[in-house]
């Protein structure tokens, strides 16, 4: 029998808890969650609770947990983004592999330090670019290297955010402002980055950018508009109305639907009027048009890769669906698909169109096309076996950052060509 392995959470939020800590529910002869640290007395109660964690090994903090032995096989290091780096070197050093949440680092020096330490100490890092193990790219990534449509030429990403969700991450919440978490690109985007380099299978050698915050901004608060949502004299017409957004649209937070993530962001009493205080009083009540928000809205990056492939990627908060599509021009053929429907169609040029439908992204693989489930999946089996080449190591992670992280230079340089080399030699 395959032996289980022993976890260490450090930050037990949404995707340290939710997204994969609930792993050892559906799974625990494959996991054991040994330990996890979080400031929030809430979530280490909710780790004695619900997740059988002892008392006497839930920690208010990384350091403190660090302080301790080696406590479990792996660390996983889910705190916020600039608060990654600050674990996992100690963690490496202490002789945790780690399942590390993206981006890897807002700096770049600071991801190529991350890369160097897992060399040195020999240990696994598993990055969490969750996108990779779904059926969808795996498919994409399987019909390419068959050659079913020959010799790839371009491709067209888009990353259709949608507005409630943009609007919760990207306006009010954790990630609006670039200097606190990263640039929505790198934040929301090193996915993108990462699946076209892993489709393509050559590495990144240009890339130019443009965007911009155009719409959330004080300047398009209407009138009449006010301070916070549940002030609002205009909220009807308003289809970024928090109260909307959280408690009444089926599409996003839904109350009456459901109760889990983004509602678990607002608070931990996830009752209408736990929802409602906290639209009164916190941050996600907030007037989109009146947010300390700087992240783009919406932009665009063309890149150039190795062998001449193109390919231009679109993100934008301005849609009414949350899924992403693509496409892929080959010599020979073309391939389109939508991960939200989990169809890919191939057109072999002149030859029949093939329709392949994957199974239903439900239940645990519910999260990012099952993308999350499938990595937890793959992360026991290369632990418990000793293995070592990780789908989405750190060494090929750095190469989406770096892209990412040109790509917002060249945003903010109105779009000038970045070449990847000389960039990630001047880093920053
Ligand atoms: N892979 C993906 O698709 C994906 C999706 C969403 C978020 N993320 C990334 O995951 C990370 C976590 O995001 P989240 O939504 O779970 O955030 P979150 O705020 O829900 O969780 C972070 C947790 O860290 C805790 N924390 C803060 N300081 C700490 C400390 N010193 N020691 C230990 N814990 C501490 C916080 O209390 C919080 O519970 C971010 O870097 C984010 O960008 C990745």
């Amino acid at each position: 029998m395959r032996k289980k392995i022993t976890v260490a959470i450090c930050g037990f939020g949404n995707r340290g808890a939710e997204a994969y800590g609930s792993y050892q529910m559906l799974h625990p002869d494959e996991m054991e969650i040994v330990a996890v640290a979080d400031p929030r007395p809430a979530r280490r109660a909710l780790a004695v609770k619900e997740y059988g964690v002892p008392e006497d090994r839930c920690f208010t903090s990384g350091e403190a947990m660090l302080a301790q032995e080696k406590l479990a096989d792996v660390m996983f290091i889910t705190t916020q983004d600039s608060d990654h780096i600050r674990f996992a070197i100690p963690a490496l050093e202490k002789g945790y592999h780690l399942l590390l949440e993206k981006p890897i680092s807002p700096s770049l020096d600071e991801c190529v330090a991350l890369r160097e330490k897992a060399h040195e100490t020999g240990r696994i890092v598993v990055v969490c670019h969750v996108l990779r193990y779904t059926q969808f790219y795996q498919k994409l990534k399987e019909l390419l290297v068959c050659g079913a449509i020959g010799k790839l030429e371009s491709v067209v990403a888009t990353e259709n955010v949608a507005y409630w969700h943009f609007a919760h991450s990207y306006v009010r919440g954790n990630w609006r402002r670039a200097d606190e978490s990263s640039p929505v690109i790198l934040a929301k985007s090193c996915h993108d980055m990462d699946i076209l380099r892993y489709l393509v299978g050559k590495p990144c050698l240009r890339v130019s950018s443009f965007g911009d915050l155009d719409w959330f901004r004080a300047i398009n608060a209407p009138l009449g508009s006010a301070a916070r949502c549940l002030d609002c004299q205009v909220k009807a017409d308003c289809p970024y109305d928090a109260e909307k957004i959280y408690l009444t649209n089926p599409a996003s937070g839904y109350f009456g639907g459901h109760r889990q993530w983004p509602l678990t962001v607002l608070t931990n009493d996830v009752t209408e009027e736990g929802i409602r205080k906290a639209l009164q009083v916190g941050p996600y009540g907030r007037c989109v048009y009146r947010c300390d928000n700087d992240v783009a809205d919406h932009q665009t990056v063309n890149l150039e890769f190795e062998g001449g492939v193109t390919a231009v990627f679109n993100l934008s908060a301005f849609t009414e669906g949350c899924y992403r599509t693509i496409r892929l021009m080959g010599s020979l053929g073309e391939l389109e698909g939508n991960l939200d429907e989990q169809k890919v169609t191939l057109r072999p040029f002149g030859g029949p169109e093939k329709v392949f439908t994957l199974d239903p992204v439900e239940g645990e693989y519910a999260g990012h096309g099952g993308g999350d489930a499938r990595m937890m999946e793959q992360l026991c089996l290369l632990i418990s076996e000793g293995g070592r080449d990780a789908l989405t190591s750190i060494d090929v992670s750095v190469e989406s950052h770096l892209m990412a992280m040109a790509a917002e230079e060249s945003r903010l340089h109105g779009g000038k060509p970045i070449d990847l080399a000389e960039f990630g030699k001047a880093r920053k």
